[in-house]
């Protein structure tokens, strides 16, 4: 609580805030391969802290310019100082003191850098309207050459691999470790962003005796949620691949999975949100839930993203499904989960019989805190530290936040309703892998 930002540090802030973010692509981040050595790690070390204050100065100033009051918000202030701290912490991190000729091994291209060049390029993310996620500074600078980017982003690189040698000096190593240690408590202190976010829309609301959150707001959570996935993404991929060296699951580069097996993610999401359900309304059994899934389809991911998308959509389901048939019935109809291979995407449907929305509501499922529950459970931002997960319905950010999950890599979640029988929700996952992050 004591700390506090100068003056100073908000011109930083503000210079960095005047780059454009570099987006980086889920087979970009998977080229680290399973042990990194120290010269390719250290590389990667320089590159996020260089692009993490650009993203975290890029959040900061727009926290300061939210429309309508919401930048006054007491927890949207709180918020703000995070992500100013943090920034601070990661620029005035010392850097070791380089030799003239470790530096020159550090930038020599080896014959991986090349190949890695081919590999590495990224393609416009497909779920990203033009525009939407803007990387870089709202303020036209560029001369006219039309090729809407800013400032130089090109030329910084996420991966580039080093000499195979492992002989670099200790220095190197000891950076590493310690530039992991100050993303662990900057993961940490934003563990609960998303909560407090959300408590500051409510402070908002009340205030401005808002019954729903405008166009703008909601275009202002959706990219400053977005932007926390890809922070955490970067950050937790780093923290992972530094201390990864000491262990050694062959399909785990980080915390990507080269090989995430769908069925089984798709079997624990199952039994999860049925134990959610079953806990909740105290049902003895659960409505059924039927996988029809080929168990060898698997693919380039993160698991813990495709479990949170298939926690939310079930939970909903099952949800929706209770409601409809009411909590003392013996038999349910079944829900069913239905998983596609193709060679661009592998696509999940989601079927209930839970009644489905009406046709005027279904822009409002993908609004932040809109949901059907009367009593939203207490929005305490300390009661769960982690990710935000609620018990089983009720805050209305499940659909918003597995949708920017889904997109963040180049998928989408869509909903299609029939008023009256159910639902259907489509998950997209896109397998081509070299789609850009959706820039902030
Ligand atoms: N499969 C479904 N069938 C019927 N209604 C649904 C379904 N999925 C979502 N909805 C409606 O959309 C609303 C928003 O869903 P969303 O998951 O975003 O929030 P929530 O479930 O209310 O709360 P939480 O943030 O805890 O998930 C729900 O409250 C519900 O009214
Ligand atoms: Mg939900």
């Amino acid at each position: 609580m004591s700390w506090k930002k100068s003056e100073k540090l908000m011109d930083t802030i503000k210079h960095y805030a005047s780059f454009p973010a570099t987006g980086v692509s889920l087979r970009q981040m998977v080229q680290f391969g399973q042990r990194p050595s120290t010269g390719t790690l250290f590389r990667a070390s320089q590159f996020l802290s260089e692009e993490l204050p650009i993203r975290l100065a890029h959040r900061v100033q727009e926290l300061n310019e939210l429309p309508d009051g919401l930048s006054e918000m007491p927890s949207i202030k709180r918020v703000q100082d995070w992500y100013a701290q943090s920034f601070e912490e990661l620029v005035t991190m010392s850097r070791p003191s380089i030799s003239q000729e470790v530096r020159q091994r550090l930038i020599a291209p080896s014959k991986r850098n090349r190949e890695s060049r081919i590999l590495s390029q990224t393609t416009q993310n497909p779920s990203v309207r033009a525009g939407q996620y803007r990387s870089a500074p709202p303020e036209p600078e560029e001369n006219g050459n039309g090729n809407g980017h800013g400032k130089i982003a090109s030329q910084k690189r996420y991966f580039v691999a080093s000499d195979g040698l492992e002989d670099w000096p200790p220095e190197l190593n000891q950076y590493n470790i310690r530039f992991a240690q100050v993303l662990e408590r900057i993961k940490r202190r934003h563990d609960s962003v998303v909560t407090t976010v959300a408590q500051g829309i409510l402070e908002y609301k009340r205030k401005r005796q808002r019954m729903q959150i405008d166009h703008n707001i909601q275009a202002f959570l959706d990219r400053f949620y977005m932007s926390r996935i890809g922070i955490r993404m970067l950050i937790g991929q780093h923290i992972a691949l530094t201390d990864q060296r000491q262990r050694s699951d062959p399909n785990y580069v980080g915390i990507i999975c080269t090989k995430t097996n769908v069925r089984d993610l798709a079997m624990e999401a199952i039994e999860n949100a049925r134990f959610v359900c079953e806990d909740h309304y105290g049902l003895f059994e659960a409505p059924k839930i039927q996988l029809i899934c080929d168990p060898n389809i698997h693919f380039m991911y993160v698991p813990g993203h495709l479990s949170h998308m298939l926690f939310e959509t079930l939970k909903n389901s099952l949800r929706a499904v209770v409601e409809r048939h009411g909590q003392d019935k013996e038999e349910f109809p079944v829900t069913k989960v239905i998983v596609a291979e193709g060679k661009e995407d592998i696509t999940i449907k989601i079927s209930d019989e839970g009644g489905g929305i009406p046709r005027s509501a279904i822009p409002l499922v993908w609004t932040y805190m809109y949901t059907t529950v009367d009593q939203t459970p207490n929005l305490d931002p300390d009661f769960n530290k982690s990710d935000f997960k609620a018990p089983m319905a009720g805050f209305g950010y499940g659909l918003p936040i597995s949708r920017l999950y889904a997109r963040y890599f180049g998928g989408d979640l869509k909903l299609i309703s029939m008023e009256g029988y159910g639902t259907d929700v489509y998950l997209h996952l896109n397998r081509l892998s070299s789609s850009s992050e959706p820039l902030q």
